[in-house]
């Protein structure tokens, strides 16, 4: 009946943000998120997590520069008010200097998740607002916090290091995510094609959350490295044990 048929989201807006909220959920409660919430996330996550963010933004934005006449990408193409890859850049060159592009290490998650944003601005340019939609209204929500935070979290000075959650040319979120979502809704799309965005853009939030995680991983093991090392150090007569290698 009618009142039934109501309760169904038919905007893409509102079906994307109803199959993607477990997910949002899970990518909450990573530890690399949960950190940050906690206001303990700390300087050797945050320069990993900026060497991911680098790669997979260098990616996205390259593949909806290169589509964005395609039908399903001109609407939500917002390169001026959205492009966070010059911002990354910026602060990877605050934290590593000016040699960073020799510096940045990623986990395999990351280059699983670059690898199928080529693949999609490839083969179905039509996904790319699946990609898209998780990765910028998601900084444009959640992220405006984490970045107060993370200023706080890691004692930084007014924005250093930081440009990457600051969005100068989007002066209200809200009112600029409420106009990202009537575009988005504005797209034309086949029943297929839309069932193919929503399966991308969970797969969009599962990527993310292997990043989280793998980068999580990188950092303890070199934790134990080094707590190992000093471990070794001290059982030799407080000289430093020289590691070949
Ligand atoms: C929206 C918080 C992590 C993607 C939001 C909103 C909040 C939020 C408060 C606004 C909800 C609303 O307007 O109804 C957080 C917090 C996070 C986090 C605290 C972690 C500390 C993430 C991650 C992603 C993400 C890791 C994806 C990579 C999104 C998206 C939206 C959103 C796409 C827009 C939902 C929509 O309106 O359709 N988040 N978030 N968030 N977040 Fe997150």
């Amino acid at each position: 009946d009618v009142a039934s048929k109501q309760k169904v989201p038919r905007d893409l807006s509102e079906q994307i943000k109803e199959v993607t909220k477990e997910s949002h959920v899970r990518a909450e409660n990573t530890e690399l998120m949960l950190s940050f919430q906690r206001g303990q996330v700390t300087l050797p996550q945050y320069k990993l997590l900026l060497c991911s963010l680098y790669e997979i933004y260098q990616v996205l934005e390259e593949e909806m520069d290169r589509n964005s006449n395609h039908p399903a990408v001109a609407p939500i193409y917002f390169p001026a008010e959205l492009a966070r890859i010059k911002s990354i850049e910026k602060d990877l060159e605050y934290f590593y200097g000016p040699d960073w592009r020799e510096k940045i290490v990623v986990p395999a998650a990351t280059q699983r998740y670059s690898h199928r944003l080529r693949q999609i601005g490839k083969e179905n340019p039509e996904f790319l607002v699946a990609h898209a939609y998780t990765r910028y209204l998601g900084d444009l929500s959640g992220g405006q916090v984490l970045g107060r935070i993370a200023q706080k979290s890691m004692g930084l000075k007014s924005g250093e290091g930081l440009s990457f959650f600051a969005f100068p040319g989007v002066s209200s979120p809200n009112l600029f995510k409420q106009l990202y979502r009537s575009r988005m809704n504005s797209v034309e799309l086949t029943a297929e094609e839309r069932n193919g965005v929503l399966e991308e853009a969970v797969r969009a939030f599962e990527f993310n959350i292997q990043v989280f995680d793998g980068l999580q991983k990188m950092l303890s093991v070199a934790g134990n490295r080094q707590r190992q090392s000093s471990t070794d150090s001290n059982a030799v007569h407080g000289k430093t044990l020289q590691i070949p290698g």
